[in-house]
């Protein structure tokens, strides 16, 4: 008798080490698509599955869950999961998982090159080169801001934030940083909210977003930043407000932002594409080779533990029934 094989949805294309991995054990579906199913596609693709590799623009609540009762573990191929609910998950009995450790040092590097990209206004420089302005050598052009014995505030002393600090100091900076939980190493020092944004030279934000933080950096935040400060995200766009991002920018309450998420994306303020001091990306923090095979990896890992009796490797949720 041959034995039925468990079924997996991948509710989008990924890095083909993931699928192979999957391939191996169950029946697979995929939406053949970079851009993401909408609603109704989705619940469709996760209906009668196992298991569902799923990414953060797919959204997973309890009414989705309750749609699809087949569903034992959702491996998120992210380390953030603002996009499922993983009370809802456990109450019905399914795990959820993430792809933490593996996208660290791709998120930092993106944060350093923000960093580095405002501060030296790179971008603004390569567009001169392209505009073919360079005629000559002059001593005042195109200064930036050097980072050697500058304050870095970390919003965030988590995995990312700590790679982020470890670098920064290689360049010579001081770091303080908030966080709920993060002890004091290495010469970081732990401050308030306000104190830090009144001290940083740089603010990086790299806290997980959850509702709570809606908003964190908002039109009081940049009013207690610096006016010669940076403010950089690469973590998550809600928690800032964009609008009052601009605002800020407009009204020189800050130098400049380094951006590599926005408040609806991919939908982002336009004004913000006017500022020569904002750098913007299209969230690609964890986009190298490696990390993307990696999360996919370890995605695909996670669904292949649950599936086969046995506890995932990096769960957000833990089930009710186990
Ligand atoms: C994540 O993993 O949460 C990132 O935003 C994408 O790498």
């Amino acid at each position: 008798m041959t034995e039925t094989k468990q079924r997996v949805a991948v509710t989008r294309l990924i890095p083909s080490v993931g699928l192979q991995l999957l391939e191996e054990h169950f029946e697979i579906e995929q939406w053949e698509s970079d851009a993401p199913p909408d609603r109704e596609v989705l619940i469709k693709l996760l209906q009668n599955k196992d298991g569902a590799l799923t990414l953060l623009s797919d959204r997973i609540d309890g009414e989705l869950l309750d749609m699809c009762p087949n569903l034992k573990v959702i491996g998120n191929m992210a380390v953030g999961y603002e996009n499922i609910d993983p009370e809802a998950a456990a109450e019905r009995g399914v795990w959820v998982t993430n792809t933490p450790d593996v996208l660290t040092d791709a998120t930092a590097d993106i944060a350093l090159s923000l960093i580095l990209s405002v501060t030296r206004r790179i971008v603004e420089s390569d567009k001169f080169m392209r505009a073919g302005k360079y005629h000559y050598w002059e001593p005042r052009m195109l200064r930036g801001t050097g980072l050697a014995d500058k304050t870095l505030g970390i919003i965030g002393f988590g995995r990312i934030g700590k790679a982020v600090a470890h670098r920064a100091r290689a360049f010579g900076m001081k770091i303080i940083f908030t966080d709920p939980v993060a002890d004091e190493t290495n010469n970081a020092k732990r401050v308030e909210l306000d104190e830090l944004l009144g001290r940083s030279d740089i603010v990086s934000l790299h806290c997980p977003y959850s509702d709570d933080l809606f908003h964190l950096i908002d039109d009081g935040a940049f009013r207690k930043m610096k006016n010669s400060a940076y403010f950089i995200n690469t973590a998550r766009g809600k928690l800032m407000d964009e609008k009052a991002l601009v605002n800020a920018l407009k009204e020189g309450e800050i130098a400049g932002a380094g951006l590599d998420v926005y408040e609806n994306e991919p939908a982002f303020q336009q004004e913000l594409a006017g500022f020569d001091n904002v750098v913007m990306l299209p969230h690609i923090g964890s986009a190298t080779h490696e990390t993307r095979d990696a999360m996919a990896s370890l995605a695909a890992k996670n669904i292949i533990e649950v599936l086969h009796g046995r506890d995932p490797l990096t769960p957000v949720n833990k089930p009710r029934n186990t």
